[in-house]
């Protein structure tokens, strides 16, 4: 399984590129926002870089279906490790699968996203999307069962045959990640805090305050002759 950070703080990316536990970035419109990134061009060059060869998700920020085509030409021009971000449907309800066909047709690969229902995850698979969001926590918020969704998912891919790859987001807790894993996910994207918080354990503290302490004694018997 694959984890990749959903975030557009460049901060985070680094730090956890450095730590070699991310094999790729995903943001959308509002992660964007919420990190400062208005400028989206000179942003997203900046983590593409950072992260290369990783892939790197920008989303269109259009509802027209003809816009979300050459918006994403130009976003894959940016540079070579850019995936885009196309939805199932825009607002009001539209599929964009054909967006979807279009552009991997092209050579651009697509992150189909916001994807709710297995319903959506097949339909992707067929217009051969590269990879497909599927939103776990929105899943949850509406009573679903975001693990059933998942696990659904994969297997109908690996049945029959699709190149898709199922990426697990809207994250709300170690658990969703645990979860998400469980049932199978080829990646999960995972918010900086919620990846600090995987990596910490109180016990954890504990076990490693005691091997310093025990060590430091050693030293002092040693200097105690
Ligand atoms: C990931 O690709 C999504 O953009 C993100 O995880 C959505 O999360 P949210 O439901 O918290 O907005």
């Amino acid at each position: 399984m694959e984890i990749f950070l959903d975030s557009a703080n460049l901060n985070e990316i680094r730090k956890w590129t450095d730590m070699g536990v991310i094999d790729g970035v995903t943001t959308n419109p509002s992660i964007m926002l919420k990190d400062g990134a208005y400028n989206i061009e000179t942003h997203a060059g900046e983590i593409a870089k950072m992260i290369f060869p990783q892939p790197l998700s920008v989303e269109v920020t259009t509802n027209d279906l003809s816009e979300m085509v050459s918006q994403a030409h130009q976003f894959d021009s940016w540079a070579q490790n850019i995936v885009i971000k196309i939805p199932q449907i825009n607002q009001d309800g539209v599929p964009c699968y054909g967006v979807i066909k279009q552009l991997e047709e092209s050579g651009i690969k697509v992150n189909a996203t916001a994807a709710l229902s297995i319903g959506q995850v097949m339909l992707a698979a067929k217009a051969g999307a590269t990879y497909i969001s599927i939103f776990a926590g929105r899943i949850s918020d509406e009573g679903g069962d975001a693990s059933g969704v998942i696990a659904e998912s994969v297997d109908w891919l690996e049945r029959w045959d699709y190149k898709s790859k199922i990426i697990v987001g809207s994250i709300r807790s170690v658990g969703d990640v645990i979860s998400a894993a469980l049932a199978g996910a080829h990646i999960v994207t995972i918010p900086p805090a919620m990846l600090t918080k995987m990596a910490d354990h109180q016990y954890t503290r504990e076990t490693v305050r005691q091997f310093i302490n025990d060590a430091n004694k050693a030293i002092d018997m040693l200097n105690k002759g």
